[in-house]
């Protein structure tokens, strides 16, 4: 049984809008997620999804108020320019804690929760899909976060790995109660183990319990829903989001 949600709220959004020029993608949109929560965020291509993360970790510029309470770690979205950067996968999980003097007995432990014990010193770029995710999620976990955001962390990777993943954010959120926000095409595992359902497209269109909520009742907000999860089935991503460093990420109280 999921553990009950704090009544703390960890991530505060209010009258949130983003322009791209006169392009309004994000319209006034507000939420509260609580401590512990494990959100699951959906919604058609070009909905806004990235975006709405981006200003959350106040990557780019918006209208509105985002408010972080607590330490955030950030799996961007997949590009083939982070896959081919010649770095090791120490190198790119230790980012975070580079600054401590021990900061490969805390890599290497982090590496053994994510299932990539022994690969240190891979180059990243020759990791499989699902082992780069897992190397990401290592990276946004190593610096101790409270708040997890990830952009479509299971793209590119096959059923077995989305669900080794997905057990992988499962345990972070029962366990060490780590609050997840996290954009997700597949709409059948955001059902299966996230708590809260955000569906997006320039507005939020709702937002509340999974066991309230139902794929049908998705259906009847988006109209397009159907050629929505059809397109998704062979969704390649074409985006390229750069690799913020976080470690100055300004804390909000
Ligand atoms: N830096 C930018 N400059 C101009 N337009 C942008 C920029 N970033 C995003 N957009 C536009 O904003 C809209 C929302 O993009 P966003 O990447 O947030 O969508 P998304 O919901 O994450 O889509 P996907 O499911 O494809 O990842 C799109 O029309 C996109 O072209
Ligand atoms: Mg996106």
């Amino acid at each position: 049984m999921a553990s009950s949600l704090n009544d703390e709220p960890v991530v505060i959004v209010k009258n949130l809008s983003v322009k791209f020029g006169e392009i309004e993608v994000l319209k006034d949109i507000n939420f509260k997620v609580y401590k512990k929560d494990f959100v699951g965020i959906i919604g058609p291509n070009g909905a806004g999804k990235s975006t709405l993360i981006r200003s959350i970790l106040g990557m780019i510029p918006y209208e509105g108020e985002v408010i972080l309470k607590g330490k955030v770690g950030y799996v961007p979205q997949l590009s083939s320019f982070n896959r081919e950067f010649p770095i090791s996968v120490y190198d790119f999980v230790r980012l975070p804690v580079r600054k401590e003097k021990n900061w490969k007995a805390i890599v290497d432990e982090v590496l053994t929760k994510v299932g990539l014990e022994g690969f240190g010193k891979r180059l990243v770029g020759t990791l499989s899909g699902g082992q780069y995710q897992r190397a990401s999620l290592a990276r946004a976990i190593v610096g101790k976060p409270d708040i997890v955001i990830l952009d479509e962390p299971e793209s590119g990777v096959d059923e077995m790995g989305k669900a080794r993943f997905y057990d992988l954010l499962y345990e972070l959120n029962e366990d060490l109660g780590i609050t997840i926000l996290m954009v997700s095409h597949d709409i059948g595992m955001v059902f299966e183990k996230c708590k809260t359902v955000m569906c997006l497209n320039k507005t939020l269109h709702c937002h509340g319990p999974t066991r309230e909520i139902s794929p049908e009742d998705i259906k009847k907000l988006f109209g397009e829903f159907d050629i929505w999860i059809r397109a998704h089935s062979h969704y390649e991503v074409e985006h390229a989001h750069e690799n913020p460093d976080l470690s100055n990420l300004k804390e909000n109280k």
